[in-house]
């Protein structure tokens, strides 16, 4: 599935004297593609999760348009959004959210269980789930409350539910933070494989190492994207 930020923007009024309009996003189009990585760096409140969220179908943006695959998001209504997302799309969300009172693999369990899809015969959730789990050294946990991990572990869980989902889409806002550099790369390493089993992967990082696996690169600035090869800030 190809998804498509056509000049998007999103803008808030700030009571900063002037009265003015702040762009968080400003006239911004990306595009992505099965089987590739598009990741995006820039400062801290350049605009990133707020592009993020608009294509991922959380927050309507005040100007352009989303396709997906030519549909475009915001003219469904709630609930066809709300499938459509189910159906087609998987978020590592920057806030690492989980349900504190599930195990670890209840959380990843339960957005296939609210919206089941058809697996292929002779495959089981929870013993590819917990496969995930050890590919991010957290196998020990899965019978573990959400409310005892650290930061890092939570991420992970999180990672291991938009991945079990097996996602077209797969947003991923700072996967790695909070992590080691082996827990990172295990973490980027598996990001890749979902673009090479066709996925559209597009992730939000401050990490250098996340460039090394990124099909393109984009540079947000005061709301603005630009293609980049250069690092990160
Ligand atoms: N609901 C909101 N109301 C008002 N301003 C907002 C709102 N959400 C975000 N902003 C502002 O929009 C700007 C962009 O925020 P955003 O979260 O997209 O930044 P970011 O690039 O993801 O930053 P970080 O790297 O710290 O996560 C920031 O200045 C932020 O304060
Ligand atoms: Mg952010």
């Amino acid at each position: 599935m190809i998804l498509e930020a056509v000049g998007i923007e999103k803008w808030y009024f700030r009571k900063k004297g002037d009265g003015n309009r702040f762009f968080a996003v400003n006239q911004t189009s990306l595009k992505l593609e099965p089987g590739k990585i598009v990741v995006l760096t820039g400062r801290s409140g350049s605009g990133k999760t707020t592009l993020m969220n608009m294509m991922a179908g959380l927050l309507s943006p005040d100007a352009g348009s989303i396709q997906a695959d030519g549909q475009d998001l915001y003219a469904m209504n709630d609930e066809e959004l709300s499938r459509f997302r189910n159906r087609h799309m998987a978020m590592i969300p920057q806030g690492a959210d989980v349900f504190k009172d599930l195990t670890v693999m209840e959380n990843i369990l339960l957005p296939q269980g609210i919206y089941p899809k058809d697996r292929p015969k002779g495959t089981d959730a929870a013993a590819e789930a917990q496969l995930l789990l050890e590919r991010l050294g957290i196998a020990g946990l899965s019978g573990v409350p959400a409310r005892e991990l650290s930061g890092g572990e939570r991420r992970r869980v999180c990672t291991a539910r938009a991945l079990a989902a097996k996602p077209d889409i797969l947003f991923a806002d700072e996967p790695t933070s909070d992590l080691d550099d082996e827990s990172m790369n295990a973490v980027l390493t598996l990001l890749r494989e979902a673009a090479d089993s066709g996925a559209a992967v597009f992730i939000v990082t401050h990490d250098a190492e996340a460039l090394t696996f990124a099909d393109t690169s984009w540079r947000m600035n005061a709301g603005s994207v630009e293609e980049t090869r250069g690092s990160t800030d």
